[in-house]
């Protein structure tokens, strides 16, 4: 490093005042983002949310399994016995919670992404042109700066203002995760994007979780393994009404001004206000 000379003190001097600006600017645009505790914070809060509103999904499932897995196999005892097919229905059921719960943990990165890596992102400079002023340290920002806050950049009532339009994205994005995950094909195919549609066999429900749960239950009740098939059939039935369903509300979604979720199982206006006042409290 070069010392400085008598004569670049002049020089500095100058600068000075210009190199305080320029720290004051960046320390004002670096308190006012939704930075990382911020971000973990919301998604996390969205997230919950969502596990709750997708958990219907495998509920259905659930009891559609119970209801027709043995569908066009003879009643019990010839095959089974009625405790044998409670059993393999409580078997697959739980192989069902298993697929559920590594949902529910990719739910937290799927929402995330959506609002922070996802294009528009919540990101960049809230000064041009300026609309609201950054609370003083300690104090929560307010209802009405995420009223103000009427264009995308970086700061919490930015956010705010548009939830909406975020639960649409987050919805329509987790629609079309879950349906390929159900009903097989690709992500896209559910509104008719780049997707392809595909076996219920190859979505990652029935791969990685029903699919070796059938495996299971046949191999330990040798006399369903005529009716393999049988089963198999009405597991590939169900997986694929229950995927088709998703993937026609993720269709819902992906319509310009569509609405998010509404309704008893559906997305709760107080929610709104629960996760507005946490990202509010963000400086
Ligand atoms: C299946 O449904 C019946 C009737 O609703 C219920 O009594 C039974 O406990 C269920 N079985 C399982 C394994 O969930
Ligand atoms: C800021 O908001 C949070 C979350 O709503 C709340 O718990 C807290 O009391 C608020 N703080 C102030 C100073 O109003």
């Amino acid at each position: 490093m070069k010392i400085p000379s008598r004569a670049s003190i002049p020089w500095s001097r100058i600068h000075l005042p210009f190199i305080t600006v320029l720290l004051t600017l960046i320390y004002t645009q670096s308190t006012q983002a939704c930075e990382r505790s911020c971000q973990l914070s919301v998604s996390h809060a969205f997230a919950d949310k969502y596990q709750l509103l997708t958990s219907r999904h495998f509920l259905t499932l659930s009891q559609k399994i119970n209801q027709s897995f043995f569908h066009g196999v003879p009643p019990p005892p010839a095959a089974y016995t009625p405790t044998e097919g409670n059993n393999a229905i409580l078997h697959l059921q739980e192989s069902l919670t298993r697929a559920q719960q590594a949902w529910d943990v990719s739910l937290f990165r799927t929402v995330f992404d959506t609002i922070f890596v996802d294009e528009p992102q919540f990101r960049g400079d809230c000064n041009e042109p300026h609309r609201v002023d950054q609370p003083a340290a300690g104090v929560n920002w307010t209802m009405s700066d995420c009223h103000a806050m009427d264009y995308i950049c970086g700061n919490p009532p930015s956010i705010c203002h548009f939830l909406p339009m975020i639960k649409v994205r987050i919805e329509r994005k987790l629609a079309g995760l879950l349906g390929v995950k159900v009903g097989g094909g690709s992500v896209g195919s559910s509104d008719g994007g780049s997707g392809t549609p595909g076996s219920a066999d190859d979505g990652d429900l029935y791969a990685n979780f029903l699919g070796p749960a059938l495996s299971k239950v046949i191999m330990t009740h040798p006399t369903l393994e005529p009716y393999t098939a049988t089963l198999h059939g009405n597991l590939n039935q169900i997986l694929e009404i229950v995927g088709d369903q998703i993937v026609k509300e993720a269709a819902l979604f992906a319509r310009p001004g569509a609405e998010p979720f509404r309704g008893d199982e559906r997305w709760r206006p107080e929610w709104d206000l629960e996760i507005k006042l946490l990202l509010l409290s963000f400086p």
